[in-house]
């Protein structure tokens, strides 16, 4: 792998799936594998095997549609856990267990009621039996966002000599801010033993709205995986959005950082998840939001129309999204509604133009938007003034 290359980890069918309502069965979770395929995520977390006789069949019938990704499996530091997402990831070409422990104080203390030495006990065991049954072993940290910096490294660097490939990082909590986040890997990269034999995995919530920074923030000082989801569903308030740090990373080539995903499908998967998963996505969401690509103040609508880099820092195409949408509100300019006549067909002179913009100011006053009907009705009443000639 290049040393700039960050991978995309998809947990959408787990994390996204733990949202309530969510839930997905076989069929559907299959159609959205194959679609995060196609999409060029590098690997999908199917499941979390043991959890129910349901999920277990999801995943071991994901290994078989995907064709390119590493399947993965979440497991508890549990024996049992381990050996039934090694049976239902038997069949996967590149099979990964995704295995860990809380490592936090409060993890330890009220979940736990251990002690930071039983818990390096529990996370090398889990690591070196998962390595019995895959040789891609990913171990999670869970709650590592507020788990001490020292213990933390101890504990990265032990389960490195159990074999795990990838240390994820999680800011379970979604507590951390995102210099606090950065520097927290960054820590792990300079003190942990053997880190140049592992990849470390940002795995950012957004209780504080932060996921997405926390994960660019991550990556910036050294991580080389972000765990995320389509429309950054998942528990509470979400997981890290896999369309916005793609497009970070594509927007901001000085990071110097890439992703192999197409970005060209995110528009479609993003639907496709929400209507799978009934969980709608809202208006103003970045990058696949209804009003992503939206224009509706005269201003914006005016500049969008002279060149649409005056308002827009990514081409809507990009991410399979046809082009921006002028619409039309009280709010909106003669420009705008000129271009929208336009569009349907009618060629307005500027005497013409004043006086549909009149009418086109009534409709706007007693209606959120104005549509293409509309504007035929504001034709009709132009018309009557002066003839239209039609383009
Ligand atoms: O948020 C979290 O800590 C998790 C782990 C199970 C990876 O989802
Ligand atoms: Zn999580």
């Amino acid at each position: 792998m290049k040393d700039n290359k960050v991978q995309i980890f998809d947990t959408t069918l787990r994390d996204g799936e733990q949202v309530p309502g969510c839930k997905l069965d076989t069929k559907q979770k299959l159609i959205i594998a194959e679609r995060l395929d196609q999409l060029g995520v590098d690997i999908i977390e199917a499941g979390f095997p043991v959890s129910s006789p349901g999920d277990f069949n999801a995943v071991s019938e994901v290994v078989k549609v995907v064709k390119n990704a590493s399947v993965c499996g979440l497991t508890r530091a549990v024996k049992k856990d381990i050996e039934v997402a090694a049976e239902a990831l038997k069949n996967a070409k590149r099979p990964r267990i995704h295995t860990g422990i809380g490592t936090s104080d409060s993890h330890i203390k009220y979940k736990f009621k251990s002690s930071q030495e039983e818990v390096i006990r529990r996370a090398k065991e889990a690591v070196s039996y998962a390595k019995n049954f895959v040789d891609d072993v990913e171990f999670y940290a869970e709650d590592a966002g507020r788990t001490d910096n020292a213990f933390l490294a101890k504990v990265c660097e032990e389960v490195i000599k159990s074999g795990a490939t990838v240390l994820n990082i999680p800011d379970t909590t979604g507590y951390c801010l995102p210099e606090e986040y950065g520097a927290k890997i960054k820590y792990l990269k300079e003190n942990v033993k053997g880190i140049e034999n592992a990849i470390l995995s940002c795995h950012c919530h957004n209780d504080l709205g932060l996921a997405t920074a926390n994960s660019i923030s991550g990556v910036v000082n050294g991580a080389r995986q972000i765990e995320c989801t389509i429309n950054g569903i998942g528990e509470r308030a979400g997981n890290t959005a896999l369309e916005e740090v793609v497009m970070i990373l594509k927007q901001h080539p000085y990071l110097n950082l890439y992703t192999d995903i197409n970005s060209q499908l995110l528009f479609d998967t993003s639907r496709m998840v929400s209507e799978k998963m009934g969980m709608l996505v809202q208006p103003n969401k970045a990058i696949v939001g209804a009003n992503a690509f939206a224009h509706s103040s005269g201003i914006h609508q005016d500049g969008v129309i002279k060149n649409r880099e005056t308002y827009e820092i990514i081409n809507p195409e990009d991410v399979g999204v046809n082009e921006s949408s002028i619409v039309l509100t009280a709010r909106s300019g003669r420009a705008a509604l000129a271009y929208r006549a336009k569009k349907i067909g009618y060629e307005l002179t500027k005497v013409q133009l004043d006086v549909a913009y009149k009418t086109f100011l009534e409709f706007a006053d007693k209606q959120k938007e104005v549509v293409d009907e509309d504007i035929h009705l504001i034709m009709k009443e132009v018309n009557k003034i002066s003839k239209i000639s039609v383009a």
